[in-house]
């Protein structure tokens, strides 16, 4: 199973420039979390001082006890081969071929023989659908298959825990879906920590169990995916919708003068620039492809947010109730007969007249 990775408080400048501060926020061992947030956020970064390639000036990522921001380079190095990352441009060597690119982890960080080394390269091909591109040269393949290849590669040292940078940039949205639903199929195979980091709408909405926004150089808000799907919070719901209207400008912020002018163009019907109407609400979550083992992390998410359940918004818990709700009734039409509506042993038990204190 995956590890959970705490961050603490965590701020990372360059120079004078802060790129944001206070970060806190806890990746659920085994869960599938997204960071939203708009280009040049330092979701990139986010990303390396995780990893330990950058280094913040305050806080802590804590990993199986220990704090990878302060610990010596010997512990660092051990950390690290927890991690796989499939970077924002696949960062493959052009010329090497996708089976020898797969490989490269093994060759530099284990002592597996070259016929180990190939075996574990095509496991992690086929696993990722690209069994058959094993001697093409990544320029040869398309941009949705170099995703594939580097998660791939991001997969070799098996990781318990993978970070992906923007994996649907460059790739139009039916190239998106199939790597949402992989990512999810992924999950699903190795149980690791997932952390995937986008500005991509429909992958906020469909593939994580938590969901986080940076912005202003700081985290908005993280928490299980109910949260940001129903919030009011202007920036929030502006950057869901993709709506030209609200703190979120062409540069950076807007100042109040400026939003004040958009309200009033808002109220006089101005179209402002929205792919259609709002899409408000909780769309529903990618399952793992038919045929392939559940997700742990499902259950053991839904026992967390219950404990939970009583510090959130309200929508966020009529969101989350209904959703458990479902996915018992589900449950209970597949494995009749049905006498109440259990949930997992030890979890809460839904449908009971229990269920009313969450309300
Ligand atoms: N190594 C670096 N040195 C100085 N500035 C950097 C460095 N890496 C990133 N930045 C700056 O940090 C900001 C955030 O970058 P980045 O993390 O790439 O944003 P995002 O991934 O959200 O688009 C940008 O303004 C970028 O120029
Ligand atoms: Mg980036």
């Amino acid at each position: 199973m995956g590890v959970e990775v705490a961050v603490q408080g965590l701020s990372k400048s360059f120079g004078r420039t802060p790129i944001w501060r206070d970060v806190s926020l806890t990746l659920p061992a085994g869960e599938v979390s997204v960071l939203l947030g708009p280009s040049g956020t330092g979701k990139s970064v986010f990303l390396k001082c995780l990893i330990g390639l950058l280094k913040p000036e305050r806080g802590s990522v804590v990993i199986d006890g220990t704090d990878l921001v302060h610990c010596r380079e010997s512990t660092l190095y051990r950390l690290r081969r927890l991690f796989g990352v499939l970077f924002q441009d696949g960062a493959l060597f052009g010329s090497m071929s996708v089976l020898d690119n797969v490989c490269f982890p093994l060759r530099e960080h284990t002592r597996e023989s070259e016929s180990e080394v190939r075996r574990i390269a095509r496991e992690k091909l086929e696993l990722v659908g690209l069994g058959g591109a094993e001697d093409k040269l990544p320029g040869e393949i398309s941009g949705g298959m170099r995703k594939r290849a580097g998660l791939a590669r991001a997969l070799v040292l098996e990781p318990e825990i993978i970070l992906c940078d923007e994996p649907d940039s460059g790739l139009d949205p039916v190239r998106t879906a199939y790597l949402s639903q992989l990512l999810i199929d992924l999950n699903a195979q190795l149980d690791a920590t997932i952390l995937i980091v986008t500005h991509n709408i429909t992958v906020a909405r469909t593939v994580p169990d938590n969901l986080g926004m940076l912005f202003r150089r700081e985290l908005v808000m993280f928490g299980p995916r109910e949260v940001l799907l129903t919030s009011d919070e202007p920036v929030v719901a502006q950057f869901l919708n993709g709506r030209r209207f609200g703190p979120i400008g062409m540069s950076e912020e807007k100042d109040t003068a400026t939003m004040a002018a958009e309200r009033e163009q808002a109220r006089a019907g101005h179209n402002d620039g929205a792919s259609g109407e709002d899409v408000r609400g909780v769309a529903p979550q990618l399952e793992p492809t038919p045929g392939l083992p559940p997700r742990d992390a499902v259950r053991r998410r839904r026992e967390r947010v219950m404990r939970m359940l009583p510090t959130l918004p309200d929508a966020a818990r009529r969101s989350v109730l209904a959703s458990f709700d479902t996915a018992s009734a589900t449950r209970t039409a597949e494995t009749a007969p049905a006498h109440g509506v259990a949930g997992p042993a030890g979890g809460p038990n839904l449908g009971s007249p229990g269920e009313e204190r969450w309300r």
